[in-house]
């Protein structure tokens, strides 16, 4: 998520926030929209860079960005929602999605849903993304994806679902509730298995090892070294999940005092050969 705003001071050759690889496609930039922002040059600035698609994030419920009046304080706030929604579709000609969550959890939800469901059709969006939990829920629980065929019953957008889907078992699992959605969005597993959209339909051997150093490698290319550091580190986190003693992986990684340390931590871990979970379990942030 960009802070829209900061668009129009970033570099876009250097930028590590707005960078691409050249074997990046279709790459999202989703945006942290408030009322105010000056849309035609931040999302004209984002077209002269060759951007295809634009996600405006009306669901992020982290208390610094409901400061900001953005993400689920701007979902609250309907008038300005659909104004940025309109202005944001006025001035970008590409690809453009919204994501939300299911609101607050109160006995009118699901009327306050619809309405602005109905605003983001309005204001001529191509796809609404739907993380199927409420605000306040954060990670806890399941997501309710019981609620995507209702969802998807009273818009002509096309959904997206998204929330605790990890893999094309979860997908069969819940087909009767994902099959009106048109695609799935997938946020914490592709991060503990980065290979998960590649073996989607086919089953290849994995050396868990080499894309860990791969992610730390180009983590290493993009950020500062005490940043790339931490994000090592939260990488990490997740990845861990992917073995039956991960937490040995996570401690040691967490411990360490230097990126270097971190590898050697690392490697060792790997060396040793750790059992492998067929199904891993993810947490929240
Ligand atoms: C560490 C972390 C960072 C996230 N950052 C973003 C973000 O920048 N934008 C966004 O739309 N969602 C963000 N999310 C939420 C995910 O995109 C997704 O909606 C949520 O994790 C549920 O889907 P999942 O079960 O597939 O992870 C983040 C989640 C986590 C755990």
């Amino acid at each position: 998520m960009l802070a829209a705003r900061q668009i129009l001071h970033e570099n876009f050759d250097k930028s590590p926030w707005l960078l691409r690889r050249h074997n990046e496609r279709n790459v999202f930039y989703q945006l942290m929209v408030r009322a105010g922002d000056p849309f035609d040059r931040i999302l004209g600035r984002l077209a002269e860079h060759g951007v295809e698609a634009v996600d405006l994030n009306f669901a992020c419920d982290a208390p610094e960005i409901r400061a900001c009046l953005a993400g689920s304080a701007l979902f609250n706030n309907i008038d300005a929602f659909g104004s940025v929604a309109e202005q944001c579709r006025r001035n970008w000609s590409g690809v453009l999605t919204a994501k939300v969550r299911l609101g607050d959890e109160t006995p009118d939800w699901q009327k306050r849903f619809a309405e602005r469901v109905r605003v983001l059709e309005d204001s001529g969006i191509d796809a609404l993304i739907v993380h199927t939990r409420f605000f306040r829920e954060k990670f806890k629980r399941r997501a309710r994806h019981e609620f995507i065929p209702w969802i998807a019953a009273n818009t002509r957008l096309p959904i997206i679902a998204n929330g605790d889907i990890g893999g094309p078992e979860d997908v069969a699992a819940m087909a009767d509730n994902l099959r009106p959605a048109c695609a799935i969005m997938i946020g914490r597993h592709a991060i503990v298995r980065p290979w998960l959209f590649a073996a989607w339909d086919s089953t290849f051997q994995i050396d868990h090892g080499a894309v860990w150093h791969r992610m730390c490698e180009y983590i290493e290319e993009d950020f500062p070294p005490e940043v790339a550091f931490r994000r090592i580190q939260m990488f990490t986190k997740y990845f861990a999940a992917n073995y039956a003693f991960g937490h040995s992986l996570r401690t040691a990684v967490s411990n360490a005092r230097s990126i270097a340390e971190i590898r050697e931590r690392a490697t060792a871990f790997f060396a040793a050969r750790s059992t492998v979970v067929t199904r891993p379990l993810v947490a929240g942030v």
